[in-house]
């Protein structure tokens, strides 16, 4: 008997960044099928993640590229639905929470042949009205197979009423790929080229519907960058559709002390977040990220599905409020005691959450 084919979606940044240590892996062991959406297409926010994290193309692109979510979702599901019935793998694997992830769960979910297996399962930031929480809730009730980073995420699931019985807490994969890239080397020049020294910057990073789609929680994010910004200098890769919506509402930044730059590619980013005193940002990826590279970080979210970081004192959860984020940043730039606080904290990076997915799914799958 041959190997059991396995077909994995990707769609964007994170997905990319999240499945890059698994990719190689499932190459070596299964009869696997690498799927590209196209939900992300930009040099910038696509091919320069395949090659910062020496990632193989994938083998198919369905290039459906940037539409109302309805549509994307749609596009994507049509497409992968035509895929799994020429190709027929006994499983398909989504991982966390954008339409990529969606359209593909409900794609394998209308096939009684096809597994669908869900990395970063049960993850809940506990707001019903957001894309990402929709998304999660709606694949990980199709799924078959779910790969929960944490305990808190398994007893997610349990709530729901979702059965557990082929649910496994592996520990994020994101450990990996942040641990491989701050060992590549080629980073530290970002640095140098933005005349920036090693902690003596803070990083920032916010894309978020709730954080830019509203013009006044827009304005006011940037206005507490501003505010950050005269205390120590703030570097800040703008995600497009920051970009997008700070030119629509006229929106720019009153200091020179903040660098705006193009989105930057993963070692770049590593090395970025590495060196930063604090990061503020609205990523569940960066979030997970700094809490390994134990970097303290300020959470421009009211509330979040990756709590572990925040329960353990490094990250805090400060929304989008102009005074609060002001205060918060001002807090961290002068507390030395608090990198002691951060440096204390426990870490993930003795978690491997490759082997225990692996191992896992070598034993659902033979
Ligand atoms: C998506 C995910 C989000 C994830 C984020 C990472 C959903 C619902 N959201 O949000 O969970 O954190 O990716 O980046 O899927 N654009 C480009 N180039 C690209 C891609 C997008 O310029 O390669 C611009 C387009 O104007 C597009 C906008 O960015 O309309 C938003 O892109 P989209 O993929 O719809 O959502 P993200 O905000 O990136």
């Amino acid at each position: 008997m041959g190997r059991p084919r396995l077909m994995t979606l990707i769609g964007t940044r994170p997905e990319i960044v999240k499945m890059s240590p698994l990719i190689p892996r499932f190459d070596e062991e299964f009869d696997h099928i690498l799927v590209h959406s196209g939900q992300h297409y930009s040099a910038n926010m696509d091919a320069v993640f395949f090659e910062d994290l020496e990632l193989r193309r994938p083998d198919h692109m369905l290039e459906v590229g940037s539409h109302p979510p309805g549509k994307q979702t749609a596009l994507i599901l049509a497409a992968v639905e035509g895929l799994l019935a020429e190709l027929g793998p006994v499983a398909l694997v989504v991982h966390g929470d954008t339409n990529t992830t969606l359209a593909g769960g409900l794609a394998a979910a209308k096939r009684s042949t096809t597994a669908l297996v869900h990395v970063e399962a049960g993850a809940r930031s506990g707001n019903p009205k957001q894309a990402e929480e929709i998304n999660r809730q709606i694949v990980d009730r199709v799924t078959d197979i779910h790969f929960v980073p944490y305990e808190r995420d398994l007893k997610n699931l349990q709530a729901e009423g979702i059965p557990t019985d082929r649910a496994y807490v592996t520990g994020n994969t994101v450990i990996a790929s942040c641990l491989r890239a701050s060992t590549l080397d080629g980073a530290e020049r970002i640095l140098d080229s933005h005349g920036i020294a090693a902690g003596r910057y803070a990083l920032a990073t916010y894309h978020r519907q709730e954080a830019v789609d509203d013009a006044a929680t827009l304005r006011g994010i940037c206005a507490a960058i501003d505010e950050v910004s005269k205390r120590l200098p703030v570097i800040l890769p703008l995600h497009p559709r920051t970009r997008k919506m700070m030119e629509q509402y006229g929106i720019s930044f009153a200091s020179a002390a903040v660098t705006v730059t193009e989105p930057v590619g993963y070692r770049q980013m590593i090395a970025l977040l590495s060196n930063a005193r604090f990061c503020l940002t609205d990523s569940g990826g960066l979030m997970e990220e700094a809490g390994v590279l134990r970097v303290p970080g300020l959470i421009l979210r009211r509330e979040t599905e990756h709590v572990r970081y925040v329960e353990s004192g490094i990250h805090a959860l400060v929304g989008t409020d102009f005074d609060t984020i002001s205060h918060e940043a001002e807090r961290l730039s002068d507390d030395a005691e608090h990198r002691d606080r951060v440096n204390a904290a426990p870490s993930n990076a003795g978690i491997d959450p490759v082997e225990r997915i692996m191992g896992q799914l070598r034993a659902e799958l033979s």
